[in-house]
């Protein structure tokens, strides 16, 4: 059959047989598949769904579309393991996650993503480091790994390859939003970096992209469907995402805030539970440990010991930043010229925040992109950003802002201002982690 007959199939809403998917895949991995008909067939299966089958069988063509990191089985000695969130505002979690992992005998390969609509991305907080090197290659991803237990970089060419062409398809052709699609997205990188168990953090509320409990949760039982049937065991958590994680947003700013937590200067309540409840559930999907209770002591353990902070110095180090980044961050970490508080635009409670438009006033500080091309400013962001339920007035802003211009400051605290809502009496109480499944 031609692809035209293949476009055909799933617009009429049948499903694709594993040759059909398969030469979908290796059209997009090879380049002989014209973007049009790959658009095509993109928005039949956004319109039409896939089957647990197709889904599967897409997830493990585009995984085998490029190199398959073998880690040897037990050569490696560790669980191989990695998480992933859906995104948020100001979610640094990865890179305090990875480093705790391998303190406590993990082996942590991730390959993470630039920021992604208002959310950031741990790719370009990393790329605030100066030297650190997203894109070492293969070779030197695998031996950091070995030596550090853990290494976080960017999606390279060789890793899932028919995924990079139909993301970039996806992006412009309003087909992000698929079940099936996302489900290939993510878990064949995944598959393709070796990854033996995978947990997924799903986030819902204001400042994510999931708007609830129940769609989250659709989303996670898929994925896991799809894991299970090609041998990734997957474990999901939905977590809250109605303010900004942890006391800050920004690049090099969020790169500040991970090392305050590993070395224990400052711990931001929530951002510290939603750190320990995603790193017990990996201890215990990846056998470390043997309830949840007993992978948080774990976690703490390696915190407390100063272990994770010193994995994530080695991992720094390992990929071409600076050895003494911990101990002399100010000497490294871009600093904006202009710092100004935002004040409420009442004195009060905060009761609630719209998260999204906090990730879009940090993008129009330059903190984020627009635009693929745009280049971001590392040094731009947020900080002491106010947690809901905090009083807030003039002695308490929602937040610092770190910007550019006092122009830019000045629009980021109406923004910041207009964002959040102010009352008279304490919010609902919020759980960290709303589902595990
Ligand atoms: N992240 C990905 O890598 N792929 C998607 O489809 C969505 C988010």
């Amino acid at each position: 059959a031609s692809f035209t007959d293949i476009i055909r199939t799933k617009r009429d809403a049948r499903a694709l047989s594993p040759g059909a998917i398969e030469a979908f895949v290796s059209g997009l991995a090879d380049g002989s598949l014209p973007t049009e008909q790959a658009a095509a067939l993109a928005m039949a299966i956004y319109l039409n769904g896939m089957d647990p089958i197709e889904s599967a069988a897409l997830t493990a063509a585009m995984a085998n579309s490029g190199t398959r990191i073998d880690w040897g089985g037990e050569a490696l000695g560790r669980p191989i393991l990695d998480k992933h969130s859906t995104g948020g505002v100001g979610d640094k979690v990865s890179l305090m996650l990875a480093p705790i992992l391998a303190a406590c005998g993990g082996a942590v390969p991730m390959i993470s993503g630039r920021g992604l609509g208002h959310t950031g991305g741990t790719l370009d907080k990393l790329s605030a480091i100066p030297g650190y090197d997203p894109f070492p290659g293969l070779d030197r991803f695998r031996a950091v790994v070995r030596e550090v237990g853990c290494a976080i970089i960017g999606q390279t060419g060789d890793l899932a390859p028919a995924d990079r062409r139909l993301y970039a398809i996806r992006d412009i052709t309003g087909t992000i939003e698929s079940t099936p699609l996302i489900t290939a997205s993510i878990l064949s990188k995944k598959l393709a970096a070796g990854v033996g168990a995978l947990v997924m953090d799903i986030k819902i509320g204001s400042g994510a992209f999931m708007p609830d409990v129940a769609a989250a949760e659709a989303l996670g039982r898929a994925m896991a469907a799809t894991g299970d049937a090609l041998g990734l065991p997957i474990r999901c958590l939905v977590t809250d995402m109605n303010e900004t994680l942890g006391s800050t947003a920004g690049n090099a700013i969020e790169v500040r805030e991970t090392i305050d937590y590993l070395t224990g200067a400052a711990r931001e309540p929530r951002l510290h539970a939603c750190v320990i409840a995603l790193a017990a559930e990996m201890l215990l999907v990846g056998g470390l440990a043997d309830s949840r209770a007993g992978g948080a002591a774990l976690a703490e353990a390696a915190l407390a010991s100063g272990a994770a902070a010193d994995r994530f110095a080695r991992m720094v180090a390992a990929l071409g930043g600076p050895a003494d980044l911990i101990e002399r961050p100010d000497a490294y970490l871009a600093t904006a010229p202009v710092v100004v508080a935002a004040p409420p635009a009442r004195a009060g409670i905060l009761r609630a925040v719209d998260g999204k438009a906090v990730g879009e006033a940090l993008i129009d500080l330059g903190g984020g992109r627009r635009r693929i091309e745009d280049a971001i400013d590392p040094a731009v962001g947020f900080v002491r950003v106010a947690p809901i339920g905090t009083s807030v007035g003039p002695d308490r802003p929602l937040a610092m802002i770190h910007a550019r211009t006092e122009t830019a400051a000045r629009e980021a605290a109406a923004a910041l201002a207009a964002a959040c809502a102010v009352g008279d009496t304490p919010p609902p109480e919020r759980p960290v982690v709303h589902s595990r499944f």
